[in-house]
């Protein structure tokens, strides 16, 4: 209830103004500077749009399964399916269509396969690495990114090797290392540390020139933090229900700022070649502030989490999905993403190819 009566109100009642009328002309603002000027028409938002998203910028993640002519769709990520080994060959050379320049490759390990130590990792001949090499074999053209990290190969779900219930650094970074040749053995251009152990891009780095891999470049997950948004993930790869507590002892807490800047510096003094922010959306400040601190080729994951967040949300009605979408990769490019890994890829690609 108003504390006024109806007739005591403050303000005579109001008539929008007639833009018709003669009378209008006494609402016109004296302004030389109208920023709507340059927005009036297509052709004028075009001339002077500061950023753009091609895509150049799209790295596409895959999640590999067992079988053949097998597509298992993830239940909370919403369009997005584990391919067997043959159909995300098939895929690689729908994403070169699309100018997609790499792939960055996920196994789903048989839960047989997983032990205390992740020892699958390092085998030669398992499914990541199969992947990779069929791929490679077909479009050798692709770019092809594998994570480094145990998490798919341990039956307790971590990134390391757990022992009386602590995720040692030193020996998970020895197996990390060993774990990077055996990918680039299989065919990966890029391999791609996400486990947030210290000192693993020095090690890899110094694994991969010994060996003869000098020019596989290392993509660090720099600034990956204990975030919630990557529960689709774990469940595409299956190490969700096998994950005793949670990753925060190695993930970075996500109330700090200036820890991902000294994270970034120790991976590229170490000799990573492109650092990464992790998630994205969420962390768009950290983003901005790691390009603009380095300068160094920094991409950015959209992970499951947001992805299914979108997507969901689109499904649901509630929000156009494909505006959404382009609106989130713009904005990493804003930020000062040079690439974005991102579950949208194929389909931000056809959209550009598209409509330009
Ligand atoms: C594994 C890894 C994760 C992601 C990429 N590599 C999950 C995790 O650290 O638990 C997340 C990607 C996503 O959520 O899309 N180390």
């Amino acid at each position: 209830m108003s504390i006024f009566s109806r007739s005591d109100r403050p303000v005579d009642r109001f008539t929008p103004p007639d833009p018709k009328a003669a009378s209008a002309a006494k609402y016109k603002l004296d302004l030389k500077i109208r920023p709507r000027r340059n927005r009036k028409s297509d052709w004028s938002r075009r001339l002077v749009r500061e950023n753009a998203l091609t895509a150049d910028d799209l790295i596409w993640p895959l999640f590999i399964c067992e079988g053949t002519k097998t597509r298992e769709p993830v239940a909370s990520m919403p369009g997005v399916e584990r391919l067997s080994v043959d159909e995300a060959v098939r895929e690689a050379g729908r994403a070169l269509k699309l100018k997609i320049p790499a792939l960055a490759l996920f196994p789903n390990t048989d839960p047989k396969q997983r032990d205390e130590r992740g020892s699958e990792a390092l085998n030669e001949d398992n499914l990541v690495c199969r992947a990779l090499t069929a791929i490679k074999k077909e479009f050798p053209e692709i770019g092809l990114a594998a994570d480094v990290a145990l998490d798919p190969y341990t039956s307790h779900g971590h990134d390391g090797i757990l022992i009386d219930g602590e995720i040692v650094n030193d020996e998970t970074v020895h197996v990390l290392a060993q774990q990077a040749l055996v990918l680039a053995a299989a065919g990966a251009d890029v391999v791609a540390p996400s486990d947030m152990m210290d000192g693993r891009v020095g090690a890899i780095r110094r694994a991969l020139d010994n060996k003869g891999f000098g020019d596989v470049q290392i993509l660090a997950y720099s600034a990956k933090y204990a975030s919630a948004f990557y529960g689709p993930f774990r469940d595409a790869v299956g190490s969700n229900a096998t994950l005793k507590g949670d990753k925060r002892t190695y993930q970075m807490d996500f109330a700090n700022g200036d820890e991902a800047l000294r994270e970034v510096k120790l991976d590229i003094d170490e000799g990573a070649d492109m650092v990464m922010v992790k998630p994205g959306l969420p962390y768009l400040d950290i983003l901005w502030r790691v390009r603009e601190a380095f300068g160094m080729p920094t991409l950015v994951y959209q992970v499951s989490g947001e992805y299914a967040m979108i997507e969901g949300a689109a499904r649901a009605g509630w929000i156009d999905g494909d505006k959404a979408m382009m609106e989130t990769l713009l904005a990493f490019k804003r930020a000062g993403a040079d690439a974005i890994l991102t579950y949208f890829a194929p389909r931000a690609a056809e959209k550009l190819a598209r409509e330009g």
